[in-house]
């Protein structure tokens, strides 16, 4: 009998685990479609607990009026919205391999969104998030899941190649993915594609990245107010803007009922926001303000074109409740715009 001693490090031996357990990765079939934008980033369910009479105390039991179960994640909002917009989109992401990744595939799939691309894994549950929302606050817990296992090399050149655009949201929100993401934007830029990143926050607040490298090949870094005074560590816009310069390429900042400012060499265009007089919700505004600024911006739009769509489309999401539910299909989409905002969507 002979035996062998393999010499296997910790990392690898836990690569080796993940990919045994990944039981759907239809990578192969990305060879034959090609679509507009690949968007990669984290997926979630969230489920949200509305109209409570105070928040949770321990060892009591408190009731709800209403609880919506809805799919979550910035970057799943803006695919949707997008795909909704007309654009051809396809995901990547991790879901765990229960009834949570399920209805996550089946309402990705019910705005066209492709999810052939999508690892369903074994060994991690699919993340959720429960919101507590009491009077006008709200607490959250969220559980990543397999938010956390998605990596670099689980984008491959393959699906790359099929898209003419990369988009990645919520960086902070995935431990694994975010090292690799300069390699990753690098990658898709020598493939000839254009590429968008949006931040979204860091529960750490430490905002941490190689950002020198990272957004120079950015081609439009979307961050909202907030995340860019964070990530710069300078209050005013134009100082924040003025410390990315020398090598982010546009910049676009949020700024919620304040529109957006979009940065581009010497040239800038602010935009200010949509006026809504049937306010629902801001959740999901700066998704689908990405989403209408892409679908410009794939187009070789003007940069006045992408921020104002970008403003409609963040102006069109308050007008209901949560991220998706205004984004139905495009003529719907365009009969708000008209109505609602005075604005002739093409
Ligand atoms: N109450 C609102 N009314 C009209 N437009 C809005 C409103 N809130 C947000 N928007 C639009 O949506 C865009 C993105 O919203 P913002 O809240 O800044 O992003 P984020 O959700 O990333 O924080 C804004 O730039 C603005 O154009
Ligand atoms: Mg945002």
């Amino acid at each position: 009998m002979i035996f062998y001693t393999i010499f296997i490090s910790q990392n690898e031996l836990l690569h080796l685990k993940k990919k045994l357990n990944v039981i759907k990765n239809k990578n192969n079939k990305s060879h034959s479609t090609q679509f507009d934008v690949l968007v990669v980033g984290e997926l979630n369910i969230d489920l949200i607990l509305n109209g409570l009479q105070q928040f949770p105390e321990v060892g009591k039991e408190i009731l709800a009026d209403n609880m919506i179960y809805t799919l979550g994640s910035s970057a799943a909002i803006f695919a949707s919205n997008l795909s909704a917009l007309g654009v051809s989109v396809n995901y990547c992401g991790c879901i765990g391999n229960d009834d949570f990744g399920k209805k996550i595939i089946v309402d990705l799939e019910s705005k066209g969104v492709g999810t052939e691309n999508i690892i369903q894994t074994n060994h991690v549950k699919t993340g959720i998030t429960v919101a507590f929302n009491f009077d006008q606050q709200r607490a959250m817990v969220t559980y990543p899941g397999a938010m956390n296992e998605l990596n670099e090399n689980d984008i491959t050149d393959a699906m790359l190649s099929n898209a003419k655009h990369l988009h990645v949201s919520s960086m902070f929100l995935q431990p694994a993915l975010k090292p690799g993401l300069p390699k990753l934007f690098k990658r898709a830029k020598d493939l000839g594609l254009t590429t968008s990143l949006d931040p979204q926050w860091d529960t750490t607040e430490k905002w941490e990245s190689d950002w020198k490298t990272l957004l120079a090949f950015v081609d439009v870094f979307l961050p909202n107010i907030e995340e860019l005074r964070n990530i710069t560590k300078k209050q005013n816009v134009d100082e924040a803007v003025a410390t990315l310069k020398d090598f982010a390429n546009m910049i676009v900042v949020k700024k919620s009922v304040e529109g957006a400012s979009a940065f581009y060499k010497n040239e800038i265009t602010n935009q200010p926001a949509f006026i809504n007089h049937e306010f629902a919700d801001a959740i999901g505004a700066g998704d689908s303000f990405n989403a209408g600024f892409i679908r410009e911006f794939i187009f070789d739009k003007s940069l006045k074109q992408c921020t104002e769509l970008g403003a409609v489309c963040g102006a069109i999401n308050t007008t209901a409740h949560g991220g998706t539910t205004a984004f139905t299909d495009l003529a719907s989409i365009k009969k708000i715009a008209l109505k609602k905002f005075n604005y002739i969507l093409q």
